[in-house]
């Protein structure tokens, strides 16, 4: 349908076809009620494009077409021809890497090098790896007495929802359509409204790969309107979520009403602790980037920083000297640019929020701490690399999720302190410590409440290791061979083979 495209020229220069509308089936259609959702450029909040809006009925017929494509073709194709889908998929992705690279730098305003080289980098990398599982998840044989066994086989769950979040758009859709397609699942996967252009380029690579209709169906739409019929829907057998902490605690419970198989990956507020000990220009360099990549707007970013005492102020001194000469804001589209803008008006204002909730809770702000006006005209949601250091742990700062380029600075006395700080917290995802003591950092690595913790490092993240949270960090694992427990389930078939009664 020609009026679901629009031709578009990317401030890059890149021209291309947009879709528009919903990929359902393997077509695009229309939103029933022809609702839309506008997508705009953070960087001088110009509109993109606007795409069409799923309602309930949408999501029914997504549903209808995933629940007919799992009884189908798709059910009973060989496991390696599914992993040959994935292959061509992976190869399409790469082909097309600057063209959806440019989507994802234009509509979020992360750097175009990141984009293109990280991010997708990773959805090829992430698709491609699960298609290789695809063969190879079977089940065991499990021998009980000579005259009795069982073996299991590890169905597929079924109908699949998927929800996922703005920061890191197509990287969260491959995270979870390449363990839900290699076990045979068929899904209908909902991106988030503040950026809903790329994965809509995405969906026509998924038809030109060759999967059958109806196994891979792409909505935008509302949260509350969509994201929510999904998460309650009878014919949808399990919901994956990455997002705030709020929003998966209110699909958890809709997706109770069905008892759905959930995962959820929410927020964090990770901590990343620096010993006397630790080579301190190291600790100082991933510490930057543990924080301040990305625009802050990342789940494990390890924005607690806990530096032991006798090193508080020279650690203070050259994490500034760090962010003055790194952190460079501007244009995404500019090569020497490392910060671009928040993703969206409301969470340029939310991090503004937390500076002046900082300074009013009296913590000492040592750099940064307002909007950036000094990218083309003054617009967009830029916002200043922001420091606070001597900041207490009864601080709303030190303890809730901000999602931007801020962090807070705060001293320890000794490794019982430093642990006791890091793990007060309700959230639990990642954490970091930074230590030349072998034996240390392997105690420590220990004694943290997370999913993850990184030795001398921080936010490194590979599709080969699982990821994921503890606390109120979410549930279960995505990501390497955990990340397929979520998408099968185990059935047992007993055998008798002499027990007569
Ligand atoms: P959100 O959690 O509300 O949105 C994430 C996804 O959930 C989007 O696709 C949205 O449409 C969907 N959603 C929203 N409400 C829903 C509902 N009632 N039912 C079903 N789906 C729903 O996050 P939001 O508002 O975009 O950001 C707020 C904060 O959340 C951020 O400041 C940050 O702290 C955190 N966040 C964490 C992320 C992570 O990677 N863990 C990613 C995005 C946000
Ligand atoms: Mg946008």
């Amino acid at each position: 349908m020609s009026d679901l495209t629009v031709e578009l020229t990317a401030p890059n220069g890149v021209k291309y076809t947009q879709p528009t509308g919903l990929f359902i089936n393997n077509e695009w259609v229309a939103s029933s009620k022809g609702n839309e959702i506008t997508s705009i450029n953070p960087t001088d909040e110009s509109e993109i494009a606007s795409v069409h809006a799923a309602e309930p009925e949408d999501v029914d017929k997504a549903v209808e077409a995933a629940r007919a494509a799992f009884k189908g073709e798709w059910g009973d194709m060989a496991s390696s021809d599914r992993g040959d889908l994935m292959f061509k998929l992976s190869a399409l992705i790469e082909k097309n890497k600057e063209v959806l690279a440019t989507i994802e730098t234009w509509d979020n305003g992360k750097p175009y090098s990141v984009a293109l080289n990280e991010d997708l980098a990773e959805v090829a990398g992430c698709i491609k790896y699960y298609g290789g599982w695809a063969d190879k998840i079977h089940g065991q044989v499990i021998d009980t007495t000579p005259a009795k066994l069982a073996y299991t086989i590890r169905e597929p769950v079924g109908v699949c929802g998927q929800i996922i979040p703005w920061n890191y758009p197509l990287a969260m859709a491959a995270w979870k359509l390449g363990p839900a397609i290699a076990c045979g699942n068929t899904v209908v996967l909902k991106s988030a409204e503040q950026t809903p252009l790329s994965i809509l380029f995405f969906a026509n690579l998924v038809k030109e790969a060759g999967f059958p209709p109806g196994v891979i169906n792409i909505l935008n739409g509302h949260g509350r309107v969509a994201g929510a019929a999904m998460a309650q829907h009878p014919g949808i057998d399990k919901i994956a979520f990455t997002g705030s902490t709020a929003t998966g605690r209110e699909i958890m419970k809709m997706a109770s009403v069905t008892m759905k198989n959930i995962t959820l990956e929410t927020g964090g507020k990770s901590p990343l602790l620096v010993f006397n000990d630790a080579d301190l220009d190291q600790a100082v360099k991933w510490s930057h980037v543990g924080i301040m990549s990305n625009m802050g707007q990342i789940c494990t970013a390890t924005s607690r920083i806990l530096v032991q005492e006798d090193i508080y102020d020279k650690f203070i001194e050259a994490f500034k000297k760090q962010v003055t000469e790194t952190s460079k804001v501007g244009d995404p589209f500019s090569d020497d640019t490392f910060q671009g803008p928040q993703v969206t008006k409301a969470q340029y204002e939310r991090v503004l929020g937390y500076i002046d909730t900082g300074k009013s809770e009296g913590a000492t702000l040592a750099m940064g701490g307002e909007a950036y006006k000094n990218v083309g005209e003054g617009k967009g949601f830029f916002v200043s690399p922001t420091v606070f250091t001597h900041v207490k742990d009864s601080m709303r700062i030190f303890r809730e999720e901000v999602f931007g380029p801020f962090v807070v600075i705060v001293s320890f006395k000794d490794e019982e302190e430093a642990l006791s700080l890091a793990n007060d917290t309700t959230y639990g995802l990642g954490s970091a410590v930074f230590t030349q003591d072998i034996t240390k950092a392997h105690r420590v690595a220990r004694k943290i409440e997370a999913g993850m913790v990184w030795i001398n490092s921080s936010q490194d993240s590979d599709y080969r290791i699982p990821f994921g949270g503890v606390k109120q960090s979410g549930i279960g694992r995505e990501l390497g061979e955990a990340g397929l427990e979520a998408y099968t389930n185990k059935k047992a078939v007993h055998v008798n083979l002499g027990t007569w009664l």
